[in-house]
């Protein structure tokens, strides 16, 4: 199944198994320093929690664009007059023609790029449209003891690789935030990994690989490492 196809086949069930996206969404958003901006792009938007938790901490905003290339994400995201929804595709440089060149405020992302099949194009082009981009993004060290136990390499860009990326672009301030998400089984464990998106579907568990983890993995959480950036344009 390829990345689309599973983020819209679980939109309806993202609200339930997104606990540590939330919380990366509403710590992206406590980043912004301005009480009002009048354009804002959200790219990977999903179902609208950047758009929610702007809403809650009062910021203002003109008009608010929401990016993400599946149909079912978008028809879940909040619609408003102030809200213009678009389909689009983070790793099409076609797709990026069609968003004004320094036409925005304030882009942001939050759970999103990691999935970026070029990061260093998608950087480059959203570069172009604002000064400033504050985003998270999930690294390579989440499901780290997972990946160690299942002998799997991560599918997603490791720390080093993001920032040496950023750096080509934006100067930028990063944090890192380890989280934890506990579960009472294995496979309640593995229905979460499924379920989430946190898979993104590059790459299935072989049914080899499922079983030697639930003999093996031995802790009762699941590791996730997001880096929070606050980046202005070169
Ligand atoms: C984990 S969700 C995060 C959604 C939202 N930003 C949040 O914080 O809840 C990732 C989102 O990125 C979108 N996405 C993944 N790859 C994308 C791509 N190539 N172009 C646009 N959107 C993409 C998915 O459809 C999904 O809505």
């Amino acid at each position: 199944m390829n990345i689309v196809e599973e983020f819209s086949r679980f939109a309806n069930l993202y609200d339930r198994y997104n606990t540590i996206q939330s919380r990366v969404a509403e710590r992206v958003v406590s980043m912004i320093d301005m009480a009002e901006c009048n354009r804002v792009l959200d790219i990977g938007s999903g179902n609208g929690l950047i758009y929610k938790y702007m809403v809650t901490q009062d910021i203002k905003f003109n008009e608010f664009i929401a990016l993400d290339f599946s149909k079912e994400m978008l028809k879940l995201h909040p619609t408003s007059k102030s809200i213009k929804k678009i389909y689009f595709d983070f790793n099409s440089r076609e797709d990026f023609n069609i968003l004004k060149k320094n036409g925005y405020d304030l882009v942001i992302s939050s759970s999103a790029l990691q999935w970026s099949r070029d990061l260093d194009m998608t950087l480059r082009e959203i570069s172009r449209l604002s000064n400033l981009f504050y985003f998270s993004i999930f690294t390579s060290a989440t499901f780290k003891t997972l990946h160690r136990i299942g002998n799997i390499k991560s599918p997603i860009y490791s720390r080093e690789e993001i920032e040496q990326i950023i750096n080509r672009y934006y100067t930028a301030s990063y944090e890192v935030i380890d989280y934890r998400l506990q579960f009472s089984n294995i496979y309640e464990m593995l229905r979460y990994i499924k379920r989430s998106g946190v898979s993104g579907g590059k790459r299935q568990l072989s049914y080899m690989e499922i079983k030697n983890i639930i003999k093996n993995y031995p802790l009762d959480y699941l590791e996730f490492e997001v880096v929070f950036i606050k980046a202005t344009s070169k």
